[in-house]
């Protein structure tokens, strides 16, 4: 028999997803292991994770608690098919989240990523009116810089101009609302944004053009992660609910980044006490180990479903992986490892500390903004002049060089580093983008 051949130094094939592949591959950067706080790089540095990989190794890496799951359950039930058939671990699972969201959302169904999360709560949204008798709410709210993964359900709602411009028409029947970005009246505000309530009336102006009966949701992550963390200013999301609530419309609340403890409580509505009536997650759910999205709804809205004969599929939507039963042991591994380590409100404990840490970088060289909240920062940079994203990108390759990971969308450094970090942690993290800050072009 032939050996199998493995061919390691080609980098050509391998099309890489939102990536400079280009430059990637001039150059590339490649992770080889990863425990606890910080990656192996191949040539044997190490980096220390300022984004939780990409917004989700919620509980740091090589955990033992989740490994040992994967390992077991992959042993013993590999897959099960997720449609008519069950396994035990998928009830458990549901049933553990469910005790974690917020009051009156217990039910929960499985996906295998936060874009397919969005498209099924987009699609349970439609068919929940549907299923009501009121079929005619056939559209979705959106809001402009909000991003909600890449289906074309996602990009749809999305307002990131780069996701949409090339996808031709998307779906029809969606609008935007306005982002809430201010760096006017906000800039380096400490929390959450004192000005820009206000803003959430455009929500009723949209509502009006089309009228409340045409709606069916409102989509809206309560923190927008991907487009560069932009903060809601104190009142708007209460404001957002108040407005869908008057007009009979559903919240959906994308907290695939501020879920599992991001914001030092399990999720962004209970930080912010605004309940929606569907969340989506992913990520930190299996805090990145293994491939798992989930849309949380609220008990009217499965129920809505449930009606006609008993031998009849009430929703004719899932996929293959739905719950599947590896997945499932890395979510009940790391849901375990969250609450036996209190990961859940960690950063709740950290919040003021890494506050005055990520503030400390302000007046140093094109930062023209610093915002927080919970366990995330930003630091905003100005553009170089007509070559946007180059700043920030330069400062991604030079933190990399110096041993730390950090995320950048457009000219804006994010951080998000794993939920386990450390105040000795936090403040190498800073030194270093300070360093790296100070020698930017
Ligand atoms: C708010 C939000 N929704 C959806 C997604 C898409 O998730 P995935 O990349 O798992 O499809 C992301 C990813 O960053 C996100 O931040």
């Amino acid at each position: 028999m032939n050996a199998p051949i493995r061919v390691t130094n080609n980098l050509e094939a391998f099309w890489m997803p939102f990536t400079a592949n280009r430059q990637f591959k001039s150059n590339p950067r490649m992770f080889v292991a990863a425990k606890d706080m910080h990656y192996t790089t191949a040539d044997g540095r190490q980096v220390l994770d300022g984004t939780a990989g990409l917004w989700c190794c919620n509980a740091g890496h090589g955990r033992p608690k989740i490994t040992e799951a994967v390992q077991k359950q992959v042993a013993e039930l590999d897959y099960a098919p997720a449609f008519q058939m069950g396994h035990p671990a998928a009830f458990e699972l549901a049933s553990r989240l469910v005790q974690l969201t917020p009051q009156g959302i217990d039910h929960v169904f499985f996906a295998n990523s936060g874009s397919e999360a969005v498209d099924s709560a987009l699609k349970i949204a439609l068919a929940y009116h549907r299923a009501r008798g009121e079929g005619q709410r056939f559209r979705l709210i959106g809001r402009e810089r909000g991003y909600h993964g890449v289906g074309f359900g996602g990009i749809s709602v999305g307002g990131i101009v780069s996701n949409r411009k090339m996808f031709g028409t998307l779906l029809t029947g969606v609008d935007h609302i306005r982002h809430t970005h201010d760096l006017t009246r906000n800039a380096f505000s400490r929390g959450l944004p004192e000005h820009g309530a206000e803003y959430a009336e455009d929500l009723e102006r949209v509502i009006a053009l089309h009228d409340p009966s045409t709606i069916a949701a409102v989509i809206i992550e309560p923190i927008a992660g991907s487009t560069g963390v932009l903060l809601p200013p104190k009142g708007y999301l209460e404001r957002i609910r108040a407005i869908c609530d008057k007009h009979g419309i559903l919240l959906i609340f994308d907290e695939v980044i501020t879920g599992f403890g991001r914001l030092g409580a399990p999720f962004a509505a209970d930080y912010f006490g605004v309940t929606p009536d569907m969340m989506t997650v992913a990520k930190g759910i299996t805090s990145g180990v293994i491939p798992m999205g989930a849309v949380f709804a609220k008990k009217e809205i499965y129920d809505a479903f449930m009606t006609g004969p008993e031998h009849l599929i009430e929703l004719f939507h899932g996929y293959t992986y739905s719950a599947n039963p590896v997945a499932c042991a890395a979510a009940l591994g790391t849901l375990d490892t969250y609450a036996e380590e209190g990961l859940l409100t960690r950063a709740a404990d950290l919040a003021s500390y890494w506050e005055d840490a990520v503030h400390s970088l302000k007046g140093l060289p094109h930062v023209i903004d610093i915002r927080n909240l919970g366990l995330i920062g930003a630091i905003e940079l100005e553009p170089i002049a007509g070559q946007p994203t180059k700043r920030a990108f330069s400062a991604f390759l030079k933190a990399y060089e110096k041993g730390l990971l950090i995320r950048t969308t457009g000219d804006i450094i994010a951080l998000s580093p794993p939920l386990i970090i450390s105040k000795a942690q936090i403040d190498e993290l800073i030194t270093t983008l300070g360093d790296v800050l100070k020698a930017l072009d």
